[in-house]
């Protein structure tokens, strides 16, 4: 960590005065119990585990841990709803009940967003102006599919699948069960949605909205669990069709687990996307898409910009001007609106990308973070930069989900596109230059799901999302998106 010392002066001698969210309009219960059937029901083994603040390491509130018992009573409750009234009324009439979810998403839109930011961790202003907004978009978006399902597939039949498991990360709580239960419901599906263990609050509150919007009891359950329940879900011989966002490891245990069987499924995994910014670009455009990419967020989103792929002939500058804006990022306090970065999510988490931090020094890697303080209690990493790397090294090659970025050059289009492809992933990618036929070269020939000009990490619900080799199988969003929700009858 050699460069401590080259704290810049104009970062000097002034700050923000802290601009702190406040807590005074939300209500947090002590306890959580799980949501089947339309109502919370105390979990058979009457067992609860806790939720924290990872910015302060304070407990929010304690969550039930759902068991066998408890997942087949909700899918029994999801399959009742789903052959009773769910499955038989109008299809406009489901449209307005996921219109009706929508709206009060954003009516509550402020509570929302201060609770996902207490129990995750992630600034206050990405879950006010990104998570929430996002995801009351993906009702809305949805939901005026419900009545046109005609037009989405024509000329076919399509029926809904039945009963959806769906089982989503830490990174996006809300974002992702908007996601998932969108689109399972346009379609007429029920659903089993599980949130991550770190961060379960959002889906509780989630879970009390569709309580107050009337839907009818079943149609959306929502339980909470760590792997095991989760793994319960994938094997329940009632569920459909399954949906999980998560780590490449445990997608890979749900296929395993999956194979043979009749169930559908669609899995969102990691990433290791390449930004390659071209000596033709705007260099200070490029630079603070590079910071959106990797840092805000912590850098845990799986499409985040981890690697940079830089022309020689500008490296330099850009590093440059990379750790002068490194040096201008705020990290703290996530509920303060100035934070540009904010706590990492879990311990463990931390504990991952520290030591990836290792693991690059040790490769021979050199390692630049930003000198800001941070915070005593909490879990916190700075923004991290190495430079030096080799094709080969872990850094390059491994989701770390942490902001940490592994910068390599490359010298003519064709070096960038096989350093970029070089990985076994293929989520996401980014391209920097001032010339449309770079662009069309670079969309073409990186191997990924989603891929940004001249921006990067830009999300709208009418546009597929999902990669290719280890970063998943199918498509959410958009049109794409209903595809995995409906049978084709004819
Ligand atoms: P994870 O994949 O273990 O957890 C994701 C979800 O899957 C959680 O709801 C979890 O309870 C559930 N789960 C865990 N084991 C399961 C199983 N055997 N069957 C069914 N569900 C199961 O991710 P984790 O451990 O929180 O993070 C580890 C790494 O995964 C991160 O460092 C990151 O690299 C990657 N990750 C990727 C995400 C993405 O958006 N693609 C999101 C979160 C993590
Ligand atoms: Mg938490």
């Amino acid at each position: 960590m050699k460069s401590q010392a080259n704290k810049l002066a104009f970062n000097d001698g002034w700050h923000y005065a802290p601009a702190p969210e406040s807590t005074d309009h939300i209500r947090i219960d002590e306890k959580y119990d799980l949501f089947i059937g339309g109502e919370f029901v105390a979990p058979e083994e009457g067992r609860y585990f806790e939720t924290i603040n990872p910015a302060t390491e304070d407990t929010l509130s304690s969550v039930a841990l759902a068991t066998e018992t408890d997942i087949d009573r909700a899918v029994k409750a999801a399959r009742k709803a789903y052959n009773g009234p769910w499955s038989k009324m109008k299809a406009s009439e489901r449209g307005k009940y996921i219109f009706r979810i929508a709206r009060m998403l954003q009516e509550r839109a402020r509570e929302f967003a201060t609770i996902e930011t207490l129990d995750g961790g992630k600034p206050i202003r990405e879950s006010r102006d990104i998570d929430i907004p996002l995801a009351a978009a993906h009702f809305f978006y949805y939901a005026g599919w419900a009545d046109k399902l005609a037009y989405a597939f024509p000329g076919r039949n399509v029926r809904a699948v039945g009963v959806a498991a769906q089982i989503i990360p830490w990174n996006f709580p809300l974002l992702m069960a908007s996601w998932k239960i969108a689109p399972a419901l346009a379609c007429g599906n029920t659903v089993v949605l599980k949130p991550a263990e770190t961060t379960p609050l959002t889906a509780m509150k989630l879970a009390e909205l569709i309580q107050d919007a009337g839907l009818p009891p079943g149609v959306v359950n929502i339980v909470t669990g760590a792997g095991e329940t989760g793994a319960t879900m994938v094997n329940h011989p009632d569920v459909d069709k399954i949906a999980f966002t998560g780590s490449t490891s445990v997608g890979r245990i749900i296929q395993k687990s999956l194979a043979g069987t009749n169930k559908k499924y669609t899995l969102e995994l990691g990433g290791k996307a390449a930004n390659l910014i071209f000596e033709d670009a705007a260099i200070d455009q490029a630079v603070e898409g590079i910071v959106n990419g990797i840092f805000y967020n912590q850098g845990h989103v799986c499409c985040a910009g981890s690697r940079l792929l830089v022309q020689e002939s500008v490296a330099d500058e850009v590093i440059e001007k990379l750790r002068e804006r490194m040096e201008t990022l705020i990290v703290g306090d996530p509920m303060d609106k100035n934070t540009d970065i904010g706590a990492i999510n879990s311990a463990e988490q931390l504990e991952t990308i520290q030591s990836y931090l290792k693991i690059g020094q040790d490769e021979g890697a050199e390692m630049y973070q930003s000198s800001c303080d941070v915070p005593r209690r909490g879990y916190w990493c700075r923004p991290t930069i190495f430079t030096g790397v080799s094709q080969s090294n872990r850094i390059v090659q491994e989701e770390i989900f942490g902001p940490v970025l592994a910068i390599q050059t490359f010298r003519t289009l064709e070096e960038g596109l096989t350093k970029a492809n070089n990985t076994p992933y293929g989520l996401s990618g980014g391209v920097w230059t001032d010339k449309g036929a770079k662009i069309f070269k670079v969309t073409q020939g990186i191997r990924a799901g989603v891929i940004w000009a001249n921006t990067f990490n830009k999300f709208d619900p009418t546009s597929p999302f999902g990669g290719y080799k280890e970063s998943g199988v199918g498509r959410e969003g958009g049109l794409h998106g209903l595809g995995a929700y409906v049978k084709m009858a004819t």
